[in-house]
């Protein structure tokens, strides 16, 4: 049950040395070369099931679920509740972008909601990599988000310890803003010590990424694309956005 074990959420344990559980859900990477992950702020919340559908049926690697509580972004989303009712309808894993002052706190109530991964700001945590632990004990996939001020170098340390990085876009908090081109350098940085330090970790982006910015960020060495509006919100529907967004992201890498 939801937020059964809330005593337990806030003990002060460490997991830092325990194992690492992994997360029984199929990561399949080698599905597609570039991944796309669908996030749901763009969808209909009304027919959201329906959207999910479709997005799994436009060949989706994962959903993107963000997480806000209109503190450490200035916007309120979704939580739980709807994790819960996504876990119903989609056997794709869920990422949760935790935009939330106090991730930890949460992590154990989404967890048991049915998230497959975190992905955890370094901004405004002291305690990243207690956080990070915390999330691997749970046995989810963990990924560290860096903001657009954020310099890649922050992530060196920590690397070591996670599946994925997700690199923001845009400023954290909205979908529909326009993609940040200074971005680009870097995520060649981050392409360049994810290859030095942990070859096999996944290097995401978030934000305004459509037909014209996959190319771009791609070629940077993106290998998952978070799309809001470039797939919900396009007048042909979800399946040819989609289409249309992984042949712009394989066209980058021929
Ligand atoms: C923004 C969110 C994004 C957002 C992207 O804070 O993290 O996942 O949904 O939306 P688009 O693709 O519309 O920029
Ligand atoms: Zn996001």
């Amino acid at each position: 049950m939801i937020g059964a074990s809330v005593g337990n959420r806030l003990r002060r344990s460490d997991h830092a040395n325990g194992p690492s559980i992994v997360t029984k859900r199929n990561w399949d990477m080698d599905k597609h070369a570039v991944a796309l992950a669908p996030s749901i702020l763009a969808a209909d919340f009304a027919r959201l099931g329906e959207q999910v559908a479709a997005a799994e049926q436009g060949g989706a690697d994962r959903i993107h679920v963000d997480i806000m509580d209109g503190h450490f972004v200035p916007n309120i989303s979704m939580g739980a509740p709807i994790v819960q009712s996504l876990r119903r309808v989609t056997r794709l894993p869920l990422e949760l972008h935790l935009m939330i002052s106090d991730p930890d706190f949460f992590l154990e109530q989404l967890s048991e909601a049915g998230s497959d991964a975190f992905l955890v700001h370094w901004e405004g945590n002291n305690h990243v990599h207690r956080t990070v632990h915390r999330a691997k004990a749970l046995g989810k996939r963990v990924g560290v988000a860096i903001n657009p001020a954020t310099p890649a170098i922050v992530l060196e340390e920590i690397l070591p310890d996670v599946d994925q990085v997700l690199v923001m876009t845009v400023n954290p908090g909205f979908g529909h803003q326009p993609f940040l081109h200074t971005t680009l350098p870097k995520i060649r940085r981050v392409r360049q010590m994810i290859n030095e330090i942990r070859p096999g970790c996944d290097l995401e982006v978030d934000g305004g990424i459509d037909a014209t910015t996959a190319p771009l960020v791609v070629r940077a060495g993106a290998n998952v694309l978070v799309a809001g509006s470039a797939i919900f919100c396009e007048g042909d529907g979800v399946v040819a956005a989609m289409q249309r967004l992984r042949v712009a992201a394989h066209q980058a890498m021929t």
